[in-house]
């Protein structure tokens, strides 16, 4: 049932952007605007270009979302943001659980599938991240880790249409390393076997995107494994061409 999946491209621009930036979603949208896509593309700015960010794409289908919410709906959390709030500024979507978010922010897998629920609460879709250390995987316990983080990562309730999984391996995080097709192989047939145990067969049809310095140069080999179902893009991101370059490999 792989094949029925539609990709998602997302851009997460993490800490970068200021209104300088807008040139580039703008720049997107433009040449995305005659282009027949076979997945759908979202951009992740921060939090306060959202807004702006989906203006200068308005007209085109790019969704916008944000890269981490509170778990509360609101309160004393200064600082923080709530799903509701990334809705409110035109959000569709939420990243949780980023390996960032998990290191410096020590969350916890308890913590992640809290804050999806939250963005779920809102009608948000949640972009769950899990994946390995280099430790780990040097250590042969990639699977063990991603089927522990996938248990207490992904709440109760999740679906196909409010979820999308997102495997990225830290070591491959920012670094221009990638794993082998062959491990990422292993890894994204092993996530959509544990993902039909906690969603039942919701997680047949739930996207499983693979992250982890994807470029234009290696997109289409990565995205053409079997059970990738689309990228979460950091750096390449950031700018249009490289981004574009991506999403080639759905055009
Ligand atoms: P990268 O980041 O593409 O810069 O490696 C991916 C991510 O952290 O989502």
């Amino acid at each position: 049932m792989a094949h029925t999946i539609k990709p998602l491209v997302a851009g997460n621009w993490k800490m970068n952007g200021t209104t300088a930036n807008l040139k580039e979603p703008r720049l997107l949208a433009g040449m995305l605007r005659d282009v027949k896509l076979k997945c759908d593309v979202m951009v992740c700015p921060p939090a306060t270009l959202i807004r702006r960010v989906k203006a200068v794409m308005r007209g085109s289908k790019i969704k916008a979302g944000g890269q981490d919410c509170h778990a509360a709906v609101s309160g004393a959390h200064t600082g923080d943001i709530s799903a509701d709030m990334l809705k409110d500024a035109g959000a569709t979507a939420v990243i949780v659980g980023h390996s960032e978010r998990r290191t410096n922010h020590k969350e916890t897998d308890a913590m992640v599938a809290a804050k999806a629920l939250a963005a779920h609460k809102v009608g948000l879709t949640a972009i769950i991240c899990i994946g390995e250390t280099l430790d780990e995987r040097k250590g042969g316990k990639t699977l063990e880790v991603l089927t522990s983080q996938i248990k207490g990562s992904i709440p109760a309730g999740c679906t196909a249409a409010n979820t999308v999984v997102a495997y990225e391996p830290v070591w491959a995080i920012g670094t221009g390393l990638t794993p082998t097709v062959a491990e990422i192989t292993e890894a994204h047939a092993h996530i959509r076997k544990e993902l039909s145990g906690v969603m039942g067969a919701e997680g047949a049809s739930t996207r499983i995107l693979y992250g982890g310095s994807v470029k234009p140069t290696n997109a289409a080999e990565l995205m053409a494994v079997a059970n990738v179902n689309g990228a979460l893009v950091g750096g390449a991101s950031l700018k249009a061409v490289d981004f574009i370059g991506i999403i080639k490999a759905y055009i």
